[in-house]
């Protein structure tokens, strides 16, 4: 794949999608992890002297104008952080956005509006994308974590002009795609999470790789249940309880260590301050429910993690939000944060969210700003949005 040291784009316009799908809370940022990982590129492009044309998405707006999911907000705090003007269109596409684009000397930054507000984003609509690719005069894609999605602005416009992966794009590629076809061993895979049906792919997937498998959060008692047990009021689904047991088999026929909870924390509400009780995964009481893991699994976790040399985590491990129930997830935080030796990789969405609540994000090797894109690749799908970039070598 062509990427941005190979070419020289001084002078040229250029669209760089990037992932500035941001938490906003009242107008204002709440996580801008986003906005700095995208700016060493941006940063490489402006000191090219090409004139630098933004375009992201932000939140679901459904192919309509929303208020509150204006990029505007996003374009101020970049300015700060580049100490730089950056100037904001209102539309992304026609002649607000051709004019926008028309007064930008080299150098210059402009972040074109929400992507999302033209219905034929998500629908990559050829027309768009056309629209979009008219604009500029070469395409760089640096939304890692809108590379699962093939849109106007992730994989249409690709069609239309040269293209590169961006350095965040890269850095993301070569982190995930590393631990997967050449990982240090011990290889552990930590999944969480709520659901059993959202991390299929990705079990399957990792079942072929790792040295060891560890399974936590709501997803865990369906496990629980394909042992026999019962699991009282947990996250239980039903019909994945076959696919569990078939996955523990997979475990043992490519001899991979599956571990599952011992024991868990159960309570008799989904509040801070509900009655809880820890009890070995045999004990859940029927009218109970369990929210995390319990200490002796968490001490089996953190040991396993101590000895692996590659530690991929996505999914926390328990109702981590909710203080009383967030000592599972912090304690495989906290194990990644000391085991010095561990290149712990980090999936986006919760597991970052995690990180980041327990200040523990710098002790990472790296984080992943992509939640659904960064479970795609581990699922070992292509992304839409890489693949058109490689259609262009
Ligand atoms: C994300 O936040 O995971 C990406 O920005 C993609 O957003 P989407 O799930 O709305 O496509």
């Amino acid at each position: 794949k062509q990427t941005l040291q190979d070419v020289t784009l001084t002078g040229k316009r250029v669209f760089v999608r990037v992932d500035f799908n941001v938490p906003m809370k009242d107008g204002v940022i709440t996580d801008e992890t986003r906005i700095k990982a995208a700016l060493p590129t941006i940063q490489h492009l402006v000191k090219q002297g090409a004139k630098v044309i933004l375009a992201s998405h932000l939140g679901r707006p459904k192919g309509q104008a929303v208020e509150e999911l204006r990029l505007k907000p996003v374009a101020v705090r970049l300015s700060e952080l580049l100490d730089q003007p950056v100037a904001a269109s209102t539309e992304a596409r026609g002649e607000v956005a051709e004019t926008a684009v028309s007064e930008l000397k080299d150098g210059d930054i402009l972040l074109l509006e929400n992507v999302r507000f033209y219905a034929g984003e998500e629908k990559n609509d050829a027309e768009l994308a056309k629209e979009f690719a008219a604009l500029a005069d070469f395409y760089v894609n640096d939304a890692f974590g809108a590379a699962h999605r093939a849109h106007a602005s992730t994989e249409g416009i690709a069609k239309h002009l040269p293209s590169a992966a961006g350095f965040l794009m890269e850095k993301e590629l070569d982190v995930l795609g590393q631990a997967l076809t050449e990982p240090k061993r011990p290889f552990t895979a930590i999944i969480g999470g709520a659901k059993v049906k959202d991390k299929i792919g990705v079990i399957d997937h990792l079942l072929d790789k790792v040295d060891n498998l560890i399974i936590g959060g709501g997803l865990a008692y369906t496990f629980v249940k394909a042992l026999g047990h019962e699991v009282g009021k947990s996250l239980l689904e039903e019909d994945k309880i076959e696919l569990a047991k078939s996955f523990m088999e997979k475990a043992k026929k490519n001899g991979v260590n599956f571990y599952m909870p011992e024991d868990v924390i159960v309570s008799d509400d989904f509040s801070n301050d509900a009655n809880t009780n820890i009890v070995p995964i045999s004990e859940i009481p029927a009218d109970w429910e369990a929210l995390d893991i319990g200490p002796k699994t968490q001490d089996t976790y953190k040991s396993v993690v101590a000895d692996s040399a590659l530690v991929i985590w996505n999914g926390p491990m328990g109702v981590f939000e909710l203080e009383t129930f967030a000592g599972g997830t912090k304690a495989v935080a906290e194990a990644l944060a000391n085991s010095t030796e561990t290149y712990s990789v980090i999936g986006g969405g919760d597991s970052a969210a995690a990180v980041e609540m327990f200040g523990l994000a710098d002790k990472m090797s790296h984080i992943s700003t992509g939640g659904g894109a960064s479970l795609e690749f581990m699922e070992g799908k292509d992304l839409p949005g890489v693949v058109a970039l490689s259609d262009k070598e």
